[in-house]
């Protein structure tokens, strides 16, 4: 049988039927909005916004961000469709098995290890940035070696390690989010960002903001219009979450007619909020107070230049409660962004694994927990090792170039589906195909291509160790191409 053998769609569907017996449906739109900020709003706002706009844009960022929701954007609209059509767990992963063929199905599983894994290794370390923050504040700090990686002026970053374990923990034990717990979290994440908008808004000092796009240094993605579009491929890091909506399509009430709400409704809200966000954090001191290790806890930079100058020329906040506030608020919003990431994780592996391209183990169900038990814990070392050893900027670069081009094949497929299935039902249809979808992927490949060189070389060998293990193992076990 063919590398590119599809599974039918039919089989999809049955296959979401059957797994639906005993899975509530309960979320409604409102509760898919919810979902997607939740997993939306983290360390790519408060954490990534910071570095990016000190070492590439500048006040720009905003720009920079506007960049990125418009790729997202047409991604969003592609995934809307499938995912009111194949209502299924497993998301692009599922998708493109069933459009474009078990290979690219699995490059793009293997892909989304860089989305969720990686990307809750990027958010744990901002924890933990977030955390010695809050510790300082009260007098206490905790030497760096054990709180940052080697590249990041430490040893080891076991904060980071220690929230990556109590997720993994959480979700062995089958905690699900319910939607009134993610509720309260999104509610608290949206507060402290209007909050910290409206607070700062009288705050802003329009100096701050000359020049508006910075001259460029001579560097290719150092200020200037290369370093605006670099920038938005590292904050585009901020919106990735929103796919995660699509993971509850079974729980979904009404998934034809809420899904496509929940995922573009969240994305709406997030863009509005990023937009301001940056404009106040850039407007209340100078992009370059963000550089450096100041670079991935901005908020509580900026909200520190909230303040008065003093007669003996010090800085003194308005606001130094709201610093404590805000991030206990931020440690609390970025639990669950990585419970969802290493949720999302499992999930796609779980697929993977069920359909024959990876080891029983990814879908081995706890007795007890009646939980991926052994998989969570194999991501909870993996995770834990980026978490510990590797530098910010390379897992939040290595995350962003792995979502853009899962982005990239959820759009390529929507046009394949729409010529070998053009009679599907689809409940929800992704306007102006094919305009929308090439929109998309030339978006994410325009922002693809302005990330640096190491971080593409990071990108070809995580593919190649993935082709290697494909077919070494997956397409001599797939059930599909060796059915018994
Ligand atoms: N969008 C999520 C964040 O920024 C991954 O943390």
């Amino acid at each position: 049988m063919s590398l590119f053998v599809k599974k039918p769609l039919s089989k999809l569907i049955a296959e979401a039927e059957d797994s639906e017996k005993g899975l509530k449906k309960t979320l409604t739109s409102r509760s898919l909005v919810a979902l997607g900020i939740g997993a939306i709003i983290g360390a790519g706002l408060f954490s990534i916004t910071g570095g990016a706009a000190a070492a590439n844009a500048g006040p720009a960022i905003t720009i920079s961000f506007i960049v990125a929701a418009l790729g997202c954007g047409f991604a969003g609209l592609c995934y809307a469709e499938f995912s009111s059509m194949i209502p299924v767990a497993g998301s692009a992963y599922t998708y493109s098995y069933a459009t474009m063929g078990e290979f690219i199905a699995w490059i793009i599983g293997w892909d989304l290890v860089l989305e969720y894994a990686v990307g809750a290794a990027t958010v744990s370390i901002s924890w933990s940035r977030y955390l010695v923050k809050f510790l300082g504040s009260f007098g206490m700090h905790v030497d760096p070696t054990f709180t940052a990686g080697p590249w990041d002026g430490g040893m080891i970053n076991l904060p980071a390690v220690f929230i990556v374990i109590c997720m993994s923990l959480l979700l062995i034990r089958g905690t699900q989010e319910s939607a009134k717990v993610n509720a309260v979290i999104v509610a608290v994440k949206v507060i402290v960002v209007l909050i910290f908008i409206f607070l700062g808004w009288k705050y802003i000092n329009t100096d701050n903001y000359k020049p508006y796009i910075p001259e460029n240094t001579g560097t290719f993605g150092e200020f200037g219009f290369s370093g605006i579009i670099r920038a938005a491929a590292i904050v585009f890091f901020a919106y990735i979450g929103f796919d995660a909506v699509s993971t509850a399509a079974q729980e979904a009430k009404n998934p034809k007619k809420d899904m496509p709400i929940g995922i573009l409704g969240s994305l709406v809200i997030c863009t509005v909020l990023y937009i301001l966000f940056a404009h106040v954090m850039t407007g209340v001191t100078s992009y370059k107070s963000f550089a450096g290790k100041d670079g991935i806890a901005p908020v509580a930079v900026a909200i520190e230049h909230m303040g008065k100058v003093g007669a003996d020329g010090t800085l003194h906040p308005d606001f130094p409660w709201l610093n404590k506030a805000i991030i206990i608020a931020i440690l609390g919003g970025y639990s669950s962004v990585i419970l969802v990431m290493l949720l999302g994780q499992s999930r796609v592996f779980f697929s993977m694994s069920k359909d024959g391209l990876l080891p029983p183990v990814f879908s081995q169900v706890n007795a007890k927990y009646r939980t991926p038990a052994k998989s969570n814990l194999l991501f909870m070392v993996f995770v834990s090792l980026f978490a510990a050893f590797v530098p910010a900027r390379v897992v939040g670069e290595m995350t962003s170039i792995g979502t853009l081009f899962a982005f990239i094949l959820v759009c390529l497929g929507v046009i394949v589906l729409r010529k070998s299935q053009p009679d599907a039902p689809r409940a929800f249809k992704t306007p102006l195909v094919p305009l929308v979808p090439i929109l998309g992927i030339v978006t994410c490949l325009f922002m693809m291509v302005f990330l640096p060189l190491d971080t593409w070389l990071r990108l070809i060998v995580w593919l190649i160790i993935g082709l290697v293990i494909y077919f070494t193992y997956g397409a001599k076990h797939s059930k599909l191409r060796n059915p018994d």
